[in-house]
């Protein structure tokens, strides 16, 4: 699936990888202008590992409950990732916290999504938080990779209504269409030179972007 000449991801995941397929389909589409070099899964019955090598991706399973510690555990990783051509390493529904063994390694070209509005809710179960609250919408955000944990600056935010007798499943897979939009997008402007880290901050064609990120419409390119 690695075609020379054209950027390299590497997609880590845990579990289903619906998200990881949204970039699979965007490589294939010309979207994105890339290829995916490896899918990295840190469980061996993860259900996207098998979606990726249907899609012709190499694919491996770090285990992580193969190390002794969260920091040998990122090694591999990163001596794994080494044998691909990475230029951006997307986290996709990627389960374990990171050290800045694997931070340092590739800050600045780490993306990770996270089903809320940040900086409301970082953590698990954010869908049931946000209905819990009354929230009259809820969202996704697409953001850096930082040493804290969902704390990154944001890139790109996309809301969707909270709509009364929403159940956490019915609001998960509004907000999944969503991901599976505004993810490929951050990536896209990623390749494409347009958006970069500096320190803390996040900058989209040289202008700082918000603290929410940009706020995804349909307008959004
Ligand atoms: C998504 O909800 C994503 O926002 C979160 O984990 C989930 C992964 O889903 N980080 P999938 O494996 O991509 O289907």
């Amino acid at each position: 699936m690695t075609s020379p000449g054209k950027a390299g991801l590497a997609i880590l995941i845990s579990g289903r990888g619906s998200n990881m397929q949204a970039f699979v389909d965007a490589c294939a589409s010309g979207q994105l202008d890339a290829s995916i070099s490896v899918v990295i899964s840190n469980k061996p019955d993860a259900a996207g590992l098998q979606r990726a090598a249907d899609a012709g991706i190499a694919t491996c399973c770090v285990d992580h409950r193969e190390y002794d510690s969260r920091e040998a555990f990122d090694q591999a990783l990163v001596n794994r990732l080494a044998n691909y051509p990475v230029d951006l390493v997307i986290l996709a529904g990627f389960m374990r916290i990171l050290t800045p063994v694997f931070i340092t390694a590739f800050s600045g070209r780490l993306l990770n999504i996270h089903p809320s509005l940040l900086p409301l809710y970082p953590g698990l179960h954010t869908h049931q938080r946000a209905l819990e609250a009354g929230d009259e919408e809820a969202g996704v955000t697409v953001h850096f990779v930082t040493r804290e944990l969902d704390g990154g600056p944001p890139v790109l935010q996309a809301r969707v209504p909270i709509i009364p007798g929403d159940t956490e499943q019915s609001l998960a897979s509004r907000v999944m269409l969503r991901e599976h939009v505004i993810y490929p997008l951050a990536a896209r402007w990623y390749l494409q030179g347009r958006l970069r880290l500096e320190g803390k901050c996040a900058y989209l064609d040289e202008a700082l972007i918000p603290a929410t990120g940009v706020q995804y419409s349909e307008e959004t390119s």
